[in-house]
């Protein structure tokens, strides 16, 4: 079959497959809309990739709940199979992925991965694509994802992972609908009207092609049309088969359909004559899933029922995947099945870090538990809740934990109430309910007192000390993070020693105490010495954000180590928490860009909950109004409408303070002072001096009189709040925070505030910029260096306006040639133009550039609307 325009297409992948083979590994997402050509534009690419490379597939198929790691497994059973190696059914996950990269990379040879469907696919699936896109460099592997691009809804998870894997070894190619005169081809010949079937089917070449062949008189309507007029001709036996391979999702054995039909052969081979099918070695499937739900819609429902019946007993019998056990047993209504496979298939694919799948097959049990005893039922309610926990569906856990918390109760069982309750005490925290959270936990506490004590009480302790330590309630937190420590000791529980010995060190090392960072790194080091990789995350997380204001060096190793090793692992959920982190880090350290960047990146993400988004908020709003840069008031009000109504510390004191350095810009000392206010109201009783500090620092600048007790807030500001600008500015150098120092400059004489200008015009600084130009003013100084031109100024990044321009024209995905066209420059200058613009913004790729666009305000979010293919994100 001869491919209509898709030369491009096929032209950029033997590039990256030669680039794969002679240099680094590359990865390109091929993107469209179903039945667009992705799968045949990379059969034929694959087809011609010549002898020495190995062609590795993997398949995601459409079934209720996806099988987990199904594709991953299929690629090391093919590469098994082409070295001559034994397969590995028994490998973790770690070692499943760890093996594959192994053999993708050097001395191997040359190989092109190609993982279909990726819309469809289970979250550990994605892992491995995030796990193999993150080394992609060091194998010798071109890895070819595809996916319906129609299909991406904002929160899909695949999103999430295109976004993370892009730079130069990360590729789009979109394949798109055929144009009139491609249709004009393929319609020579057949008597039909090319325009009509262009107009009908937008030129989907699965369309497109179903409507030509079809055996009708008239032009159909609709793909279904097209697909059922084939069906109409067969033969009863062939419309027998047909049916059935329609309500396996994927492909179907021939062996399932010999044990169901008898003797298939014949029927089967009319069905593939007639275009409807295809073999697929000892299986049949269909020529295409569009196909194939237009045949299972004309089943009737009891037939179809009777049908999945039959071949749920078959695969049963051949001990088939879970997920298509539960598939076929939720499609008959067989509901014994369902309770028998889907907790089980849940059990396995948490297992396998698929907890979104977990979360589907526990849900499918739900739905049919009324039969269930009630102790079974409070089971299945709990896992539920475990595992809408661990990926962050909050209101779904809250609902079934309540509802198991209730069976608990009238059971009498206080065991499962207390690890209910510990649960409600989670979620209500993550989603800011501050009071509710202590509230259920101090219960679980109690209820466990009464009985013995042990890893459960010590879990619970635990969780108070968290709790305490995010509240930042240090004896509170202390107290409860020793009695868990003592008890997790005794007991010989590493995880919650772990836990509790973070919980101790954050506490001690954000409240100003002694010995913080030996207790986190203890956390760290049990963790990592008994593999609880979870923990080992959470320890370098809470480096992270508890240095990132104190001690800018250590929390850059940590920030480096930490990121690495949740990579390494795939602890994903650790990972955004420590991003933002990093975005905060470089905003302290003057690298505003990266910053901007940073939280951009983090806060497109779709499913992030309000409390992963805050440090990134702040960060982008801060790098936005120190540049003076509009935005700032939407993003912090933003921060502020989760943060202040929770009223602790940790989240209302950040925002209060970036708001009143806002207002400090603006000259409304009024409103500095309620901001600091309203941030020192959520520290009454609380410690922490750098938030502390922080916000008594605004406070006194807009009420000079303003007692301050210097015993509350971290040295540099106390340093600044009495005067003494240049030990402030001495200390903050230490630090490494370059605009903090020019802030406590700012206070001195002229020689300081000269110092001060220069820093501020390195890092490109806006309103403090003015401040102490005008002080310069006052105190008499002469030769006050003039700032850059205004409408470089008044850019982010120091782009020029015809930068800015390019820019904005590269957003919505124009070419070189066409943005030459357009602002009447020769294609060389824009290429000049451009290289400069990714020089400025600290980018290698113009993707990259359009994110940075977006993340430094350059361009206003609307527009992504219209970015197209190209630099489509
Ligand atoms: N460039 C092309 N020229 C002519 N025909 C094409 C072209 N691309 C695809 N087709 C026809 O469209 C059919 C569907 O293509 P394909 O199966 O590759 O779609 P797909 O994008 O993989 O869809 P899905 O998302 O459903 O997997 C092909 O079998 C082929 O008949
Ligand atoms: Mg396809």
């Amino acid at each position: 079959m001869e491919l209509l325009e898709r030369q491009t297409q096929l032209e950029e992948l033997t590039r990256h497959v030669r680039e794969a083979g002679t240099n680094a590994g590359e990865i390109a997402f091929v993107g469209g809309e179903a039945g667009a050509g992705k799968s045949v534009l990379v059969e034929q690419f694959t087809r011609q990739a010549g002898r020495g490379v190995r062609v590795l597939w993997g398949h995601c198929d459409a079934l209720q709940t996806s099988r987990v790691l199904g594709p991953v497994t299929e690629v090391l059973a093919a590469l098994s199979a082409a070295s001559g190696t034994a397969g590995a059914p028994s490998l973790s996950r770690e070692q499943l992925f760890s093996r594959l990269l192994e053999r993708l990379s050097p001395p191997n040879p040359l190989s092109i991965v190609v993982l279909e469907d990726l819309h469809w696919a289970d979250e550990a699936t994605l892992d491995f694509v995030r796990f193999l896109g993150r080394r992609i460099q060091r194998t010798r592997c071109l890895l070819i994802v595809t996916y319906r691009d129609d299909e991406l809804t904002p929160a899909h998870p695949l999103r999430t992972v295109l976004g993370e894997l892009t730079g130069e070894h990360a590729a789009r190619l979109r394949v798109d609908a055929l144009s009139l005169a491609a249709v004009e081809q393929l319609a020579r010949g057949t008597g039909r009207d090319a325009r009509r079937v262009h107009e009908i089917t937008g030129g989907n070449p699965f369309f497109v092609r179903e409507v030509l062949s079809a055996p009708l008189d008239t032009v159909p309507e609709t793909v279904r049309d097209a697909v059922l007029a084939r069906l109409m001709q067969c033969s009863v036996a062939a419309r027998e088969v047909t049916e059935l391979v329609s309500l396996v999702p994927g492909k179907t054995e021939l062996s399932l359909a010999r044990a169901l039909l008898g003797d298939v052969g014949a029927a089967a081979d009319e069905a593939v004559t007639r275009g409807l099918l295809r073999y697929h070695d000892e299986a049949l499937a269909f020529r295409h899933e569009l196909g194939r739900l237009a045949v299972e819609s004309t089943i009737q429902r009891a037939r179809a029922q009777g049908l999945h019946q039959d071949i749920l007993r078959v695969l049963v019998e051949r001990g088939a995947d879970l997920s298509q056990l539960v598939h076929h047993a939720s499609h008959a209504q067989d509901v014994k099945a369902l309770l028998e496979y889907a907790p089980r298939a849940a059990q396995h694919a948490a297992h396998a870090g698929a907890h979104r799948e977990a979360v589907a097959h526990l849900a499918t049990a739900l739905r049919h538990a009324d039969s269930l005893s009630a102790p079974e039922r409070a089971r299945l309610l709990e896992s539920h809740a475990t595992e809408c926990d661990t990926t962050n569906q909050v209101s779904a856990c809250l609902e079934s934990a309540n509802q198991a918390l209730t069976l608990w109760r009238e059971l009498g069982d206080t065991a499962g109430q207390a690890r209910v309750l510990l649960l409600l005490g989670r979620q209500c925290w993550k989603s800011g309910e501050t009071t509710l959270a202590d509230g259920h936990v101090a219960e679980a506490i109690a209820l466990l007192e009464t009985l013995s004590p042990g890893r459960d009480l010590a879990a619970a302790y635990s969780a108070r000390s968290q709790l305490a330590m995010l509240g930042k309630r240090v004896a509170e937190a202390l107290e409860f993070g020793q009695r868990a420590l003592d008890l997790a000791v005794a007991s010989g529980d590493h995880a919650v020693q772990a836990h509790a010995l973070n919980n101790i060190g954050t506490t001690l090392l954000c409240s100003g105490g002694q010995g913080g960072i030996e207790k986190l790194e203890q956390s760290l080091a049990v963790s990592l010495e008994h593999n609880l990789q979870r923990h080992a995350g959470r320890a370098y997380a809470n480096l992270v954000a508890s240095l990132v204001p104190q001690r800018s060096r250590l929390a850059e190793r940590y920030l480096s180590e930490g990121t690495a090793y949740c990579e390494a692992h795939n602890v994903e959920e650790l990972l955004p928490f420590i991003r933002a982190w990093a975005a905060r880090l470089a905003l302290n350290q003057g690298h505003w860009e990266k910053a901007a960047r940073a939280a951009a990146r983090e806060l497109e993400r779709a499913d992030a909950l309000a409390w992963e988004r805050l440090p990134g908020l702040v960060a982008l709003a801060l790098v936005r109004a120190r540049r003076g840069d509009p935005g700032v008031e939407a993003i912090l009000d933003e921060a502020a409408r989760f943060a202040l109504p929770t009223r602790e510390l940790l989240r209302v004191g950040p925002v209060a303070a970036a708001r009143a350095e806002v207002a400090w810009y603006l000259g409304d000392l009024k409103r500095v002072a309620e901001e600091a206010a309203a941030g020192l109201e959520a520290a009454v009783g609380h410690r922490d001096p750098w938030i502390q500090g922080e916000l008594a620092y605004w406070r006194r600048r807009a009420d000079p009189a303003l007692q301050v007790d210097p015993e509350l807030v971290a040295e540099p500001y106390a340093l600044m709040i009495e005067g003494d600008w240049e030990g402030a500015a001495a200390a903050w150098q230490q630090l490494g925070m370059p605009y903090e120092r020019a802030l406590a400059l700012a206070d001195g004489p002229e020689e300081a505030l000269r110092e001060s200008l220069t820093i501020l015009e390195s890092l490109g600084a806006g309103p403090l910029t003015a401040i102490v130009r005008q002080r310069l003013r006052m105190a008499g100084a002469r030769g006050i260096p003039r700032g850059p031109r205004a409408s470089t100024r008044a850019n982010p990044a120091g782009l020029t306006s015809r930068e800015v321009q390019v820019l904005a024209l590269l957003v919505r995905g124009h070419t070189n040639s066409e943005l030459a066209n357009r602002l009447h420059l020769s294609t060389k200058t824009v290429e000049h133009h451009i290289s400069s613009i990714l020089e400025k913004l600290e980018v290698h790729s113009r993707t990259e550039a359009v994110a940075a666009a977006f993340g430094l305000g350059i361009v206003k979010a609307g527009a992504a609307g219209e970015a197209s293919g190209a630099g489509g994100r």
